[in-house]
C-alpha cells in the first residue's frame, strides 16, 4: 500500500512552538500561507489550525530541498522536518505568536498543491460575501473565521460540563415531528410511505422538552438544531442551534439563577471577562416605555420621555390630536445635535416613516429656549416645561413622534439605536445583560382581529392574573411568566414557566382559537400527557449563535456558523435548495405546481 505519510508523524502543531524549543527537531504539517522566495533562501509561513510558523529552507541542507521548496504555492498542503531555532534579534517578528523562533527545514514532503485561489486567506482583504459563501471551506481557513468556530466549540463544550455538574442530563429529540408551528412556518418533510402526509422539522424542541419532564427526567438540555421558515435578518438563520433547558419543580428565579451562573461561567472560562451578576431586570412595559424595545440595549443612555400631558394642550394639532384619540407622543434627546443640519434630520425623518412613523417633529435648543419649524405652536411656559422634561441643555435636539404607542416605541426605539452608533456612545467592548420580564400573554392581532400569544403559548399566565382568562376584557392584561435575556440589544434567550395544569392549557389554546377538532389534531396527544401527573416546570432557551456574536463581536450570524445560508436561506456553495429528481417525486406521490 502506498503511504503517503510513511516515516512522518506529526510531532507539533505550529502554535505550540516557542523560545523553549529551541533546538528541538520536529514534524509539522499544515499550509503553505504565504512565501517569500529569495533565491538561495526561501520563507515559507506554515499555518495549521493552531497557529503559524516561519520555515526556512536554506542550502545548508542540500539543493535538492531548496529546488523543492521553490515549487511551493499558496495552499500547498506540505509536511516539513527540521529544527527549532531562535531568530536573531533583529528578524523577530512581534506580530506573530512565534515570531521569536523559525524552524530551519531538513525535509520537505509536499502533500498535495493547489489550485490559483478565487479568495485570498493571507490578506485583510476580505472578498465579496456571496463568493467566500461559495468557497466556504477556504473561508474557513481565514484565522478570524477559525477562531469564532473554534471558540463557539469551547463554549459548548464549557456549557456541557456546567449543565452536567448542575444534574443536568443531555437527551435527544426527534428531528422528524409533528407540524405543530410555533410562529413561523414550519420547514416540511414528505413522507414516502404515506403519501400526502409531512413531518416536520422542529421550530424547537419545546414539545418534547416538555414531555420530559412529564417523562420525569427533572433536568434536561440539549444543543438544539432547530429550522424556521421565516424572513432573514442579520442575526436570523433558517437553522440555528439553541441551547434548549427544561426544569422540573423550579419558579421563574431558580431558572435565573442557573443561566446567570452559566453564563458567568462561559464568559469567565473563555474571555476572562467576570460578569456582574444577578443581572437587572426590567418589566416589558418600562423596556418599552423607556427605551422604546423588548431588547433595549443599556450600553448607552438616551432615554426616551414621554410628553403627552406636556404637549397635549399646545395648539399644534399633530400632537393634539394623537392624544385625543389615545395616543401619544414621546421624544428622544439627541445630545448635543443642535447643529444637525435639515438634510441630516430629514435623513432621520426618512428613518421614522420606513418603520411607519408619519413624521418627526424637531426642536432645537438655542438660547435657552426650543427653536423649530412648529415652534409658533407652544407657548413659553410650554417649551420650557418640554426643556425641563428632556433635561434639554443648549446645542441639543429634541425629536418627537406622536402615534399610537407602538409605533412610537418602534420609531423612537430604532432611533435610539441609530443615533448611538451616529454618535459614537457604544463601548463595543462591554457585555451589558439584563433580563426583561412580565411580558404580556397576549396580543391583538388587527389584521386578524384575533387575540394571539405573543410569546408561547404553553406559558403560565401570573397567578393573580389566572381568573383574567375567563374575562374576554382582561386578556390583553394578563402578564405571562415570560422572560427573555438580552445583551447588547440582543435577545439571547427567551423562557417561560409552563402551564402544567391542563384546565389552564386548554383555556389558552381557546383564547387563541385552537379548539373542538383542530386543537385534538393538533395537540391532542401533547394535553393528555397533562392528565397524568405533570410536573409544574419551566425552562429557557439561550441561542447559541447570537451568543457566540456577542462574544466575538461579530457583525453577522453567518460568521458564527460553519457553513451558512445567505439572507435568501440559499446555501450557495452546494446550491441547495436544488430541484429533485422526478422520480424523487413520483416515490412521495408529489407534483410540482407552476
Ligand atoms: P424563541 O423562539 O424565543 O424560544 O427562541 C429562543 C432563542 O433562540 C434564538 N433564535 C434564533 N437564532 C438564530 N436564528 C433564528 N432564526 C432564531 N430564532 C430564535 C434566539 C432566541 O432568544 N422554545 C422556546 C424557548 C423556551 O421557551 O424555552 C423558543 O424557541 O437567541
Ligand atoms: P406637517 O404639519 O404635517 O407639515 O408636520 C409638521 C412637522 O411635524 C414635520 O416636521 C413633521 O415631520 C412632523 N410630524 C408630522 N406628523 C408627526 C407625527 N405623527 N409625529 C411626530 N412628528 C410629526
Amino acid at each position: 500500500m502506498f503511504d503517503l505519510l510513511e516515516n512522518w508523524k506529526r510531532t507539533e502543531y505550529t502554535g505550540g512552538l516557542n523560545i523553549e524549543s529551541e533546538g528541538q527537531d520536529v514534524v509539522i504539517m499544515g499550509w503553505v500561507h504565504n512565501r517569500r522566495d529569495m533565491g538561495n533562501l526561501i520563507f515559507i509561513d506554515l499555518r495549521d489550525v493552531k497557529g503559524i510558523v516561519q520555515v526556512v529552507f536554506n542550502p545548508m541542507n542540500g539543493t535538492q530541498l531548496l529546488t523543492k521548496a521553490h515549487n511551493l504555492r499558496l495552499e500547498y498542503v506540505i509536511a516539513v522536518k527540521g529544527t527549532v531555532s531562535v531568530r536573531p534579534q533583529n528578524m523577530i517578528n512581534p506580530d506573530l505568536k512565534t515570531g521569536q523562533i523559525e524552524v530551519i527545514a531538513k525535509d520537505l514532503k509536499i502533500l498535495n498543491s493547489s489550485k490559483e485561489l478565487p479568495i485570498q486567506i493571507n490578506e485583510k482583504v476580505v472578498a465579496d460575501e456571496d463568493l467566500r459563501l461559495k468557497y466556504r471551506y477556504l473561508d474557513l481557513r481565514r484565522q478570524e473565521l477559525q477562531h469564532k468556530i473554534l471558540l463557539r466549540h469551547s463554549m459548548i463544550y464549557e456549557m456541557r460540563k456546567f449543565l452536567t455538574e448542575h444534574d443536568f442530563y443531555e437527551i435527544e429529540t426527534p428531528l422528524l415531528v409533528r407540524s405543530t408551528p410555533e410562529g413561523a412556518r414550519d420547514y416540511l418533510v414528505p413522507s414516502r410511505e404515506y403519501k400526502g402526509k409531512f413531518y416536520a422539522l422542529p421550530q424547537s424542541p419545546q414539545i418534547y422538552k416538555q414531555l420530559l419532564m412529564i417523562g420525569g427526567f427533572d433536568k434536561y438540555f440539549q444543543i438544539a438544531h432547530c429550522f424556521r421558515d421565516e424572513d432573514l435578518r442579520a442575526d436570523r438563520q433558517p437553522e440555528f442551534t439553541q441551547l434548549d433547558l427544561e426544569m422540573s419543580f423550579v419558579s421563574q428565579e431558580d431558572i435565573f439563577e442557573v443561566i446567570e451562573e452559566l453564563f458567568y461561567r462561559i464568559f469567565k472560562k473563555i474571555l476572562d471577562v467576570e460578569l456582574p451578576i444577578p443581572f437587572p431586570r426590567l418589566s416589558y412595559h418600562e423596556a418599552m416605555s423607556r427605551f422604546g424595545s423588548d431588547k433595549p440595549d443599556l450600553r448607552f443612555g438616551l432615554e426616551i420621555q414621554d410628553v403627552t400631558d406636556i404637549v397635549r394642550n399646545a395648539e399644534f394639532r399633530v400632537f393634539s390630536s394623537v392624544a385625543e384619540k389615545g395616543g401619544c407622543i414621546r421624544a428622544l434627546n439627541a445630545k448635543g445635535c443642535g447643529e444637525y443640519t435639515r438634510k441630516e434630520i430629514d435623513k432621520l425623518e426618512d428613518i421614522a416613516k420606513h418603520l411607519g412613523g408619519k413624521g418627526l417633529a424637531r426642536m432645537k435648543v438655542k438660547g435657552g429656549t426650543l427653536h423649530s419649524n412648529i415652534d409658533k405652536f407652544f407657548s413659553d411656559e410650554l417649551k420650557q416645561q418640554i426643556m425641563e422634561r428632556m433635561e434639554a441643555e443648549e446645542g441639543d435636539l429634541i425629536l418627537f413622534v406622536a402615534d399610537r404607542e407602538k409605533i412610537v416605541c418602534k420609531v423612537l426605539g430604532e432611533l435610539r439605536n441609530h443615533l448611538a452608533k451616529e454618535l459614537g456612545l457604544i463601548d463595543n467592548s462591554e457585555f451589558n445583560f439584563l433580563w426583561v420580564t412580565d411580558f404580556p400573554l397576549f396580543e391583538w392581532n388587527d389584521k386578524e382581529e384575533r387575540w394571539e400569544t405573543a410569546h408561547h403559548m404553553f406559558t403560565m399566565p401570573k397567578d393573580e392574573h389566572i381568573p383574567y382568562l375567563d374575562d374576554p376584557e382582561k386578556y390583553g392584561d394578563i402578564i405571562g411568566q415570560l422572560y427573555d435575556l438580552v445583551c447588547n440589544g440582543l435577545e439571547l434567550s427567551s423562557g417561560s414557566i409552563r402551564c402544567h395544569r391542563p384546565d389552564i392549557q386548554r383555556k389558552i389554546f381557546e383564547i387563541i382559537g385552537i379548539k373542538g377538532e383542530e386543537l385534538e389534531q393538533r395537540f391532542g396527544f401533547f394535553l393528555k400527557a397533562f392528565d397524568y401527573g405533570t410536573p409544574p416546570h419551566g425552562g429557557i432557551a439561550p441561542g447559541i449563535d447570537r451568543i457566540v456574536m456577542i462574544m466575538t463581536a461579530a457583525e453577522s450570524i453567518r460568521d458564527v456558523i460553519a457553513f451558512p445560508k445567505t439572507l435568501k436561506a440559499v446555501d450557495l456553495m452546494s446550491e441547495s435548495p436544488s430541484v429533485i429528481d422526478s422520480s424523487l417525486l413520483d416515490d412521495l406521490g408529489l407534483e410540482i405546481k407552476e
